[in-house]
């Protein structure tokens, strides 16, 4: 099995990542044009079939996170941002959960729900009804996925719930569909339409919305590391670090910005391997919030010898069929970085990885502060847009550092007066 942990990956050229991808993943030649090429992995034709009004494409950074292991195995995660500091300070926490065996993941089968909107109906009759009539409800869902039925998966429940509103009570019936490696959106809701005029007809009611709901909270996704904490820089960072956990559990406005730390990991996955990011964030954060209070989605403590211990629970719904995964040329070849085979797997590195980036986010929070590693990031990109060769980059950061000026004017002076 191929290393993740390789050393100094960022100081290397990009023929040099490249090739080491190449290597670790087994990439083809076709494979390895599409990384090559610059025009972001879409041709504006493809971008014109994908969306509406379409006018050309918007290319992100794309690189590659190192030192992942994950369930025993090893991991390049492709990571799709556009925020410097981001994939280095998840190479750093996965280099440091690597120490004592990297992230342990659980996720669940992949149920998606699909919802149901049933008004003008008497309420608890309709309950009976349905109940009694849930296994044709489910067959019919069925008979609109045969490649879900063939794999014995698909609808298999539904249930019913009544909610209070302003204009009155409502009843809403939920199917709860198996939709295997897929992220399932579309064969949630094609199933809702397709069961709303029996449901009608059993409940002599009429239908409204009839859609999936994005709180998937039956693909819930669990990641834990051991994080060393001599490695970490001891008792007392170890302490500042639960610290800094207890302020985001217990402040909305501490919260949300911790929280889009662990979205920094998660999403730069999900755009790599061509997830619905909006649909993820919208259920992360109702999760974030399901005690009434809106916390933290991660949890920090220490085992019995001080080490600490991060934990990332969420509902992720992602699929590996289906969807642009399977659209996108460079979203096909993450994949294949990735060496992922199920929905699952790729659910456990997603959430993996926004652990990773939430302990290095709060690591430097509780030390030095995060601009110091940030600054020299983004000193590297202001020397690039004021013109610097490569070769010239690391001279101008070092100059602007000790001139403690970090701004593209001083970049474009040192790039004009130095002698490099
Ligand atoms: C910046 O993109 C993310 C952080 O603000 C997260 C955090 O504060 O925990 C550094």
């Amino acid at each position: 099995m191929s290393d993740s942990a390789i050393s100094k990956f960022f100081e290397k050229t990009r023929e040099e990542r490249l090739s080491i991808v190449r290597d670790f993943a087994n990439l083809s030649s076709e494979e390895l044009e599409i990384l090559q090429s610059n025009n972001g992995g879409i041709s504006f034709e493809k971008a014109n079939n994908m969306i509406e009004n379409a006018i050309g494409t918007f290319s992100l950074p794309l690189g590659v996170a190192t030192s992942f292991k994950i369930n025993g195995k090893d991991y390049l995660v492709p990571m799709v941002i556009e925020e410097p500091s981001v994939i280095a300070a998840a190479s750093k926490g996965a280099k440091i959960a690597r120490i004592r065996g990297g992230f342990k993941a659980t996720a669940d089968e992949s149920y998606s729900i699909g919802q149901i909107q049933i008004l003008d109906t008497d309420i608890d009759l309709a309950i009976k009804k349905i109940q009694q009539s849930s296994k044709e409800i489910i067959t019919l869902a069925n008979s609109k996925s045969n490649t879900l039925s063939k794999m014995n998966k698909g609808a298999k429940e539904v249930s019913c719930k009544k909610i209070d509103t302003p204009l009155g009570k409502m009843l809403i019936a939920e199917l709860l569909i198996d939709v295997g490696d897929a992220m399932g959106a579309n064969v949630t809701n094609t199933m809702c339409e397709a069961v709303s005029p029996l449901i009608e007809k059993i409940t002599e009611g009429r239908t409204l919305l009839r859609i999936l709901s994005n709180y998937s909270t039956r693909r819930i996704v669990k990641a834990t590391a051991v994080f060393d904490k001599n490695e970490i820089g001891g008792d007392d960072v170890v302490d500042d670090i639960i610290l800094a956990y207890q302020f985001a559990d217990n402040d909305v406005y501490r919260a949300v910005t911790h929280n889009k730390g662990i979205m920094n990991g998660i999403i730069a996955v999900s755009n790599a391997t061509g997830q619905d990011s909006r649909a993820i964030e919208a259920a992360a954060n109702a999760y974030a919030a399901r005690s009434g209070q809106y916390r933290s989605l991660s949890t920090w403590t220490k085992d019995s010898d001080g080490n600490l211990i991060g934990t990332l629970e969420l509902p992720l719904s992602v699929g590996i069929v289906g969807g642009i995964a399977n659209v996108h040329p460079l979203a096909k070849v993450c994949m294949k970085i990735l060496g992922i085979s199920s929905a699952q797997e790729l659910a456990c590195v997603i959430t993996s990885t926004g652990l990773a980036q939430n302990y290095s986010a709060i690591r430097a929070l509780s030390t030095e502060g995060i601009q110091k590693g940030h600054m020299r990031l983004h000193a590297r990109n202001l020397a690039a847009a004021a013109g610097a060769k490569p070769e010239q980059i690391d001279k101008i950061v070092q100059k602007m550092i000790e001139n403690k000026k970090i701004s593209l004017d001083q970049a474009k002076e040192i790039l004009l007066n130095f002698d490099l």
